[in-house]
């Protein structure tokens, strides 16, 4: 425990655990139970609303939304922030997430996430909007739960990494690896290669080098992509690789959300010796303007995050 502090925040970290919980005893059950396919809605993403990120999404709020310690949350699923206990937008924290990472896989069993970030209140009178617009840096904790062959739940509070996995027979997280640091490279890249014909010719030619065939022959990586960012995120983590959701022609911001899905992740992979960058800046610098902007996401291991930084710039300025 630190000076001063009131056990909020440990409280809102307990809270999280517990929906997750909750959401990974859907997810174990799926198929059993309706909770698969789609509920015929399309959210604010654009997206095919799935059954279980709205059960995701309802979990999460009913287990924070009067406690009186978030103010405010804002979630992939919700086109507004949420004010919470009773509309007063009282509390000491601002509760970003995105409550089911990994949704085109929830039907085909495959791992599947929820993605959360804190921020402290900024207007105590009522938060609102703006106490969810703060740059990644003023993160207090991050993290994230991955339901793959076990339950994991990886947060950090600014000292560190720490990963815990779920003992179904008690039905608590148990810690796991304590301080995880990412290694400064690693044997894996990550990227969605069907968007090759659409991006710009700095990632192309760096995806030639994981590839064996752009000239840096001591960049050849191993490919893996699950399409859950979750999951491609937490293997990188763990060996050290590099994720890589670059800006196309079709999606020119990148197609990642900054507040839910980036931003957490930066904060621990940083925590971890790693990096994120949205191709030229640090994704924590970044000042957000839209609740569910996109960025472009690079990240994982520091040597290969700045290896694309590098390489893209390199064969960009040469055009
Ligand atoms: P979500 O299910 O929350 O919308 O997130 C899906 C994201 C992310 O999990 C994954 O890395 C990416 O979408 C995959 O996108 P592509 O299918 O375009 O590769
Ligand atoms: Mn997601
Ligand atoms: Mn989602």
């Amino acid at each position: 425990m630190f000076e001063g502090a009131t056990g909020a925040l440990t409280n809102l970290l307990y809270d999280i655990a517990l929906a997750a919980k909750i959401i990974s005893g859907h997810v174990r059950r799926a198929g059993l139970t309706d909770i698969m396919g789609s509920v015929g809605q399309i959210n604010v993403q654009g997206e095919d609303q799935q059954k279980l990120d709205v059960i995701a999404n309802e979990t999460i709020k009913n287990a924070v939304a009067h406690t009186g310690r978030v103010s405010v949350l804002a979630s992939e699923e919700e086109e507004y922030p949420v004010t919470t206990n009773l509309g007063s937008g009282k509390g000491s924290y601002v509760l970003l997430f995105d409550p089911l990472d990994g949704s085109s896989n929830i039907d085909v069993n495959v791992s599947i996430g929820t993605i959360f970030s804190i921020y402290r209140t900024i207007n105590k009178d009522c938060a609102g909007l703006t106490d969810c617009l703060q740059r990644g840096r003023e993160q207090v904790a991050a993290g994230y739960v991955m339901y793959g062959s076990s339950t994991v739940m990886v947060y950090t509070t600014g000292h560190g990494v720490h990963g815990f996995t779920l003992d179904p027979s008690i039905g608590e997280f148990l810690l796991m690896n304590s301080d995880i640091k990412t290694p400064l490279s690693g044997k894996y890249y990550s990227v969605n290669e069907s968007n090759f014909t659409r991006w710009s010719e700095g990632y192309r030619q760096t995806v030639l080098c994981f590839k064996g065939a752009g000239g840096e022959d001591n960049m050849r990586k191993n490919a893996r992509y699950i399409g859950s960012l979750v999951a491609d995120f937490h293997r990188n983590l763990l060996t050290g690789g590099v994720f890589m959701y670059p800006r196309d022609n079709k999606s020119p911001n990148g197609k990642l959300r900054l507040l839910y899905e980036a931003n957490p992740l930066a904060f621990i992979v940083e925590q971890a010796g790693g990096a994120a960058h949205d191709g030229l800046n640090p994704i924590l610098d970044i000042e957000p303007t839209e609740l569910h902007q996109r960025t472009p996401l690079i990240i994982g291991s520091s040597e290969d995050v700045e290896f694309v930084r590098r390489k893209v710039a390199e064969v960009e300025s040469a055009q």
